[in-house]
């Protein structure tokens, strides 16, 4: 049967370990899909960078627009981030084309999604972004496809790996907040530029696109109530402790008399709530639907491995053939948002 040919723009933390991912396992992929994903062409800024990947045999580009336009590829997957810019570009070329596309790119999906979702059923090809929401959790298909049957009630998430990292090991080390953001630098959990992490922009790009998935609204981001984590000391961590809560940074949403409530703050969770026992990296996704009742899933909500399987997901779905609709509801159907103004903080 014939290969899939991908193109991956961005060869960072995430596409780096999506090529390293396809090395090791492409055989056992090939059998569960029966089409072989062959890294057929990349792109990144920097072509002398020694990212420790054998490129033997792949073309590279350097303008990631041109890869994009290549006729013979198949998939494009966009790895480079930011929420306009290139990585736009290369979406909307690559979809204008028929060809299909998987990022992971949180941002761009929280500001364009809707549009893009569009774009993408118009012209019948797949957009799939497992990977920009709780990184190695596959929350986006236990929304849209395991609880394809509820109406949901509620969403609550620990949607940032960084501050739950920080809010962590500030907690165990009593270390403060500087150090332990440099660590999650290091360790590539962090975006390029982490305000997006400790303001809580991040965590409400996620929130924006489950929202969407589970009410089937439009992608809403902009009336998402949304404050960080920069005030915290390990003093307020500690007192919160000692009266029995964890300090964790939580992304809400409920539907409210066709009105949808939106939110990002720091919250103190109660010892006995299983979200006030997710730490580390570790980012959880729990989804009340109305015949389910509470669902929670939990893991690694960012780095390299956890972030690679869930990109990888998706390209395996393309390979059989699955062609969901980005937020569940056909995309011209998706309702507009209609904001709730929330007291409750
Ligand atoms: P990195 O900064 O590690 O990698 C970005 C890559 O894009 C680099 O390879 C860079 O090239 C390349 N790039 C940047 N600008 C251009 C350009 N103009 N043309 C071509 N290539 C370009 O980011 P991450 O891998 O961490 O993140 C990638 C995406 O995945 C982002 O959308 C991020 O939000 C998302 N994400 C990240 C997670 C994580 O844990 N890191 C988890 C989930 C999602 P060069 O290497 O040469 O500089
Ligand atoms: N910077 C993000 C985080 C990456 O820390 O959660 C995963 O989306």
């Amino acid at each position: 049967t014939a290969s899939l040919k991908l193109g991956i723009a961005g060869l960072g933390t995430v596409g780096s370990g999506v090529v390293r991912l396809i090395e090791e396992n492409g055989t056992v992929l090939a059998e569960r899909t029966g089409r072989p994903l062959v890294v057929s062409a990349v792109s990144a800024r920097d072509r002398r960078k020694d990212r420790g990947l054998s490129l033997e045999g792949v073309r590279w580009y350097d303008d990631p627009l041109a890869m994009a336009a290549e006729e013979d590829l198949d998939i494009i997957v966009e790895l480079v981030g930011g929420s306009d810019g290139i990585a736009l570009d290369i979406v909307r070329t690559a979809l204008e084309q028929g060809k299909s596309v998987v990022t992971a790119n949180k941002a761009m999906m929280a500001h364009h999604g809707t549009e893009l979702a569009r774009l993408a059923e118009s012209n019948q090809a797949a957009l799939a972004y497992e990977a920009a929401v709780a990184g190695g959790i596959p929350a986006i298909k236990v929304l849209r496809e395991g609880l394809a049957a509820n109406q949901f009630v509620r969403i609550h998430g620990i949607l940032n790996g960084t501050c739950n990292y920080i809010l962590s090991t500030m907690r165990d080390t009593g270390r403060e907040f500087g150090e332990v953001l440099a660590e999650a630098q290091k360790l590539g959990y962090a975006e390029a530029d982490p305000s997006f992490d400790v303001d809580g922009i991040d965590a409400a790009h996620k929130l924006a696109l489950l929202t969407a998935l589970a009410f089937g609204t439009e992608v809403d981001f902009d009336s998402i109530q949304m404050e960080g984590i920069r005030s915290i000391s390990s003093m307020d961590i500690a007192y919160a402790e000692e009266l029995g809560y964890r300090i964790k940074l939580l992304g809400m949403a409920r539907r409210k008399n066709g009105q949808i409530e939106q939110r990002v703050h720091p919250c103190m969770v109660p010892l006995d709530n299983p979200l006030s026992q997710v730490d580390g990296v570790f980012n959880a996704v729990l989804a009340e639907g109305d015949f389910s009742g509470p669902i929670m899933i939990e893991g690694a909500g960012a780095g390299e491995g956890p972030t690679a399987s869930a990109v990888v997901a998706d390209l395996i779905d393309i390979a059989r053939g699955l062609k969901l609709p980005p937020f569940a509801v056909p995309a011209d159907k998706l309702e507009r948002a209609v904001p709730l103004e929330s007291d409750a903080h």
